[in-house]
């Protein structure tokens, strides 16, 4: 007659609730991505990403500080150029802005937080790809990984502890550990984008970066349509030396994100790309969503997915709303 089994019981107070939560985000378990600009005088809000900005060399020190106060798990660093040539060569430039950023934040806060750097030539490069081109105009693979090497012993040199590969090369896992070994960084660790899709939700990025991009990056980024290469690929990045995977973007690919958690014998990232964080900042603006709960839930939703860590542009202010909570 009525039900016996009552799911409800469980949900009956706060106290119940809480004890029966299986799912926490902790401060520890975000990541923020910052945007360090060359040549910038003071920090300038992104527009397309409202509360995101573009720093100046001091302006990230000391944002970098604040995020570590907050209690995020770690840095992940992009750089903005004042110029740009045919192969990127100011990303492996010891005083391109990326890594000068870098030596400035690991004097920083080097020993209180993770300091990761996105290891990629877009934001370099004068036509915006992810490297360089052959006669044709086409991505040249092999070429490109080359000069990964040499970005990304130019990362490791300036203090960075994580490099994350975000060009989408085959074999760049592979090649950056071969380069790193050899030159004795044996302890930087490399954060695989063995997912990335090729996703409208990167929009505001590009504007944040200054993207270079006509066309798009289907040649080299996934089809958002398919879900094996993704596995196909989480199993390669491991196996070249992979110390960690990110899925990206995260909330349109927390199917991704649950199967790469089965499979995966390394940490699993998800990475709340640009478009994530715009869109829910526009209805907050509007009146539209509540923010905290909003980000919170959305958080929540990608480690109960699978994610161990979140890279987000809200991990500062979310680090600090759930350090008030508990
Ligand atoms: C490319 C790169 C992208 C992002 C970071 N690095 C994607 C792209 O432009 O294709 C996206 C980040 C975001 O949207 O937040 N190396």
């Amino acid at each position: 007659m009525y039900p016996s089994v009552r799911p409800r019981r469980l949900r009956r107070n706060a106290a119940l609730r809480r004890l029966v939560s299986e799912t926490e985000v902790r401060p520890r378990h975000l990541v923020l991505p910052m945007f360090v600009r060359e040549g910038a005088t003071e920090p300038v809000e992104i527009p397309s990403m409202p509360g995101v900005l573009h720093h100046t060399r001091d302006s990230l020190r000391a944002a970098a500080v604040d995020a570590v106060a907050a209690g995020v798990g770690g840095l992940m660093l992009f750089g903005v150029p004042s110029e740009r040539d045919a192969t990127g060569s100011a990303a492996a430039d010891p005083d391109g802005i990326l890594n000068v950023a870098l030596r400035d934040v690991a004097a920083e806060v080097g020993d209180d937080t993770v300091l990761m750097a996105d290891t990629c030539l877009d934001e370099f490069t004068d036509h915006g790809h992810c490297g360089v081109l052959d006669d044709q105009g086409n991505v040249d693979n092999d070429r490109t990984l080359r000069l990964y090497g040499e970005m990304a012993l130019a990362q490791a040199e300036a203090g960075a502890h994580v490099l994350g590969p975000s060009g989408m090369m085959d074999g760049q896992i592979g090649a950056i550990r071969e380069t790193l070994d050899a030159a004795g960084f044996h302890d930087t660790s490399l954060l695989a984008y063995s997912a990335k899709y090729s996703s409208a939700f990167y929009g505001p990025f590009r504007d944040a970066v200054d993207s270079q991009l006509s066309g798009d990056r289907k040649t080299y980024q996934q089809d958002p349509a398919n879900g094996r290469e993704a596995a196909r690929e989480v199993g390669q990045d491991i196996a070249e030396g992979a110390d960690m995977v990110v899925i990206k973007p995260a909330m349109s690919y927390t199917d991704v994100v649950r199967q790469t958690a089965e499979i995966s014998e390394v940490p699993v990232a998800a990475y709340q790309v640009s478009g994530e964080y715009s869109m829910i900042e526009a209805a907050v603006e509007r009146g539209w969503l509540d923010r905290r709960r909003t980000v919170l839930e959305t958080l929540t939703s990608l480690r109960r997915s699978g994610a161990d860590i979140v890279l987000t542009y809200w991990a500062a202010r979310a680090a600090r709303w759930l350090r008030e909570e508990s």
